[in-house]
C-alpha cells in the first residue's frame, strides 16, 4: 500500500535535495483541503481550508522544517537553533531528535502556549525562555548562528521556505488550479512569501493558469506591515503571530505586489469568532492565530472584495489542541462550565430536553 513519503520525497524535482542529501521526515505534508460549506454559505464564495494542523507536529512548519533540517545534516551540523512563539521550536525538535542532532530553541518567557512548550521539551530540546519578545529571540538566534557552530532553521533560512512552498503545489493539484484568493495568517511572513513561490512556480511550469491574490492577516496589536512601521511591544491573543517586526517584511511587500494581494489586520475578538465558527460550523478546531484567515475571509467578503464564486483557499497553520484553552472561553469573559448530571438516564433526558419515544 502506498504511503505519502514526506515533501522532499514527493516534490523531489521541484526542490533542491540530491542523492547526498539526508532526508530527514515525520510524513509531513500531503494535508486535507476541505471544502468548507458552511463559510461558503457566509460569503457566496467556493471555499475551502488548507488543514496544515494535520502535519506531525500540528503545524505547516514541519513542511519547511522537513528542508531546514535535512540540508543542516547534509552540511555537516550537530546542532540547529530558532528563535520561536512556539510551533517553529515545536517542529525544530521534533526533527531534530528524529536526525539524532541537538535542536536549541529560544522562547519569549511565558507567551508561548502550553501545548508548544510541551512538545518542545517532549521533543527532547535544550529550550530557553529568554526575558524578551519573539523579537529578541529571533536577533540572539541569528546572532548565535553567526557566530557559534549552530545551525539556524528559522525562516530567513530559505530552505525553510522552499520546504513550505509545497503547501501550494498539493492545492493546485486539488483543485486543478490555483484559487482566485488565497487567505494566510502573517507573523514573520515567511510562509506568505512561501505560497507565492508555489503559486508561482506552478504558473511558470504551464500547471496553473494564474497567480491567487494572496491575502495576508495580522492581528490588530501586532500589525507592523499593515501599520507600516515595526511594533514595539506586540499583543494579541493569538501568541503564534505576535511578532513586532517580520523577518520576511520586503519578500512578503514584494509578494503582495506581485499577487494583487492585501495586508489587513483583526482584532482580538473577531480571530476568537472566526476560531469558534471554524470549529462550531465546520469542524476544524484551530488555535487562535490560525483562525485569522477566516476572520480576514469573512471581513473581506463583508466588504465586498470577494465576488460571489470565487474560489477561496484559507490556511489554517495550526491545530486547537496546542492552544485550548479559548475553546472554553466564553465570549463577555469568564469559562463554559460543563453541565454536571448524576448517573440517571431519566434526569440526564430530562437536562438534554428528550422526551420518552
Ligand atoms: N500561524 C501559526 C500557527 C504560526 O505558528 C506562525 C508562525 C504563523 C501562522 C505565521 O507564519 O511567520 O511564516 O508569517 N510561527 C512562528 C513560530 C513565528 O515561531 O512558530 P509566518
Amino acid at each position: 500500500a502506498h504511503q505519502w513519503q514526506g515533501v522532499l520525497r514527493e516534490y523531489a524535482d521541484r526542490l533542491d535535495v540530491s542523492e547526498a542529501t539526508p532526508i530527514v521526515t515525520l510524513g509531513e505534508g500531503g494535508t486535507p483541503l476541505i471544502p468548507a460549506a458552511a463559510l461558503s454559505r457566509r460569503t457566496g464564495a467556493d471555499v475551502y481550508v488548507k488543514f496544515e494542523g494535520m502535519n506531525p507536529t500540528g503545524s505547516f512548519k514541519d513542511r519547511g522544517m522537513t528542508m531546514a533540517v535535512s540540508k543542516a545534516v547534509e552540511q555537516g551540523a550537530k546542532a540547529v537553533i530558532c528563535a520561536s512563539t512556539g510551533n517553529t521550536s515545536a517542529s525544530a525538535a521534533a526533527y531534530a531528535t528524529h536526525a539524532g542532532i541537538k535542536a536549541v530553541v529560544l522562547v519569549p518567557e511565558g507567551k508561548i502556549a502550553m501545548g508548544k512548550l510541551s512538545q518542545a521539551i517532549a521533543h527532547n530540546a535544550e529550550l530557553l525562555q529568554v526575558r524578551g519578545n519573539f523579537d529578541d529571540c529571533l536577533d540572539i538566534a541569528r546572532d548565535l548562528a553567526a557566530n557559534y557552530p549552530v545551525h539556524l532553521v528559522n525562516s530567513v533560512n530559505n530552505d525553510r521556505i522552499e520546504g513550505q512552498k509545497t503547501a501550494a503545489f498539493e492545492v493546485v493539484e486539488v483543485l486543478g488550479d490555483a484559487p482566485d484568493f488565497h487567505f494566510i495568517p502573517v507573523g514573520n511572513a515567511g510562509n506568505y512569501t512561501a505560497y507565492t513561490r508555489g503559486y508561482t512556480e506552478e504558473a511558470e511550469r504551464g500547471i496553473s493558469t494564474k497567480l491567487p491574490r494572496m491575502f495576508g492577516f495580522q492581528a490588530a496589536g501586532s500589525a507592523p506591515i499593515v501599520l507600516g512601521h515595526p511594533v514595539k511591544d506586540p499583543d494579541t491573543v493569538a501568541s503564534a503571530i505576535r511578532i513586532g517586526n517580520p523577518a520576511s517584511w520586503e519578500l512578503a511587500i514584494a509578494a503582495r505586489e506581485a499577487t494583487n494581494g492585501y495586508f489587513g489586520a483583526i482584532d482580538d475578538e473577531k480571530i476568537l469568532a472566526a476560531q469558534r465558527i471554524l470549529s462550531a460550523e465546520v469542524g476544524i478546531f484551530v488555535e487562535p492565530a490560525s483562525a485569522i484567515s477566516v476572520a480576514g475571509l469573512l471581513e473581506r467578503a463583508e466588504a465586498g472584495d470577494v465576488p460571489a464564486g470565487s474560489r477561496v483557499v484559507l490556511t489554517v497553520t495550526g491545530h486547537g489542541l496546542k492552544d485550548p484553552q479559548w475553546a472554553l472561553r466564553l465570549p463577555g469573559g469568564g469559562e463554559v462550565q460543563p453541565t454536571s448530571v448524576p448517573v440517571d438516564v431519566a434526569e440526564i433526558a430530562d437536562v438534554l430536553g428528550l422526551s420518552r419515544a
